[in-house]
């Protein structure tokens, strides 16, 4: 079963409602309640890709760097962040892969905004020698740049911006606006991502006590997630 156009323009509604913190309580239960009739539908058709909410999208629209699903789940860094990124793709921090023009073309391609976010989109090079470039001009060894600890007094160093275009090595965690990490971080129980998306409920499939080994950022990683 379909939802109808008109529950499709209530849900716009309620989206752009709950985006503003006012969605009308009613309308809150009314969609809720098709969300969750979604999720008992029966599996999509063999040539759909299935939401985290049971909405049905035509295939390989998962990790291009869109949002398609109501509840952003095509453009996860759990789903996306393996992916292999063909010749001619650019890979947007978090894993999705999309056209290799997209970097600085006033567009954002990628659902976390990296692929307008690199230096050189604002013609600037924050590495210069042996040294990376703060934010606040501040200079730091670049081995420390997206390493999982935060050493600009900005915070810079471990942002989407500064760890765009990055690949970690093979034994390496990406975390999901990054920065690379021992492999062993996965979910052990320690955050070693700033932004601690390794051990993302998502990802480890179960919430643990965490105590961060780093100091977190005060600037914080932007979130993407439309929920
Ligand atoms: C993007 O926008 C900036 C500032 O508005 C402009 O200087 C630049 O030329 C634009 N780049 C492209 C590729 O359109
Ligand atoms: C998790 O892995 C990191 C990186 O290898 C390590 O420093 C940390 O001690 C580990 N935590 C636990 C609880 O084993």
């Amino acid at each position: 079963m379909k939802s109808s156009a008109f529950l499709l323009v209530l849900e716009a509604l309620a989206f752009h409602w709950h985006q503003n913190h006012m969605t009308p309580r009613y309308i809150y239960r009314i969609t809720s309640a098709i969300r969750q009739k979604r999720k008992e539908q029966p599996a999509c058709s063999y040539n759909e890709w299935r939401c985290d909410d049971g909405e049905c999208l035509r295939i390989n629209s998962d990790c291009d760097g869109y949002i398609d699903c109501y509840d952003g789940s095509d453009e996860t860094f759990e789903l996306c962040r393996n992916r292999e990124c063909g010749p001619f793709t650019f890979r947007c921090n978090y894993g999705a892969c999309v056209d290799d023009s997209s970097p600085c073309d006033n567009l954002s391609q990628c659902a976390d905004k990296s692929d307008e976010s690199l230096p050189r989109c604002r013609g600037e090079n924050i590495i210069e020698g042996e040294k990376m470039k703060c934010r606040d001009g501040q200079m730091i060894p670049k081995e420390q740049r997206c390493d999982g600890i935060v050493n600009c007094a900005d915070g810079f160093d471990e942002t989407v911006a500064a760890c765009a275009e990055l690949r970690c090595r093979s034994e390496q965690f990406q975390c999901e606006y990054g920065g690379c990490v021992d492999g062993q971080a996965q979910c052990n129980g320690t955050i070693e991502c700033v932004d601690g998306s390794d051990e993302k409920v998502e990802l480890c499939g179960r919430r643990i006590l965490v105590r961060p080994t780093t100091v977190l950022p005060t600037t914080a990683v932007p979130s993407y997630k439309v929920s």
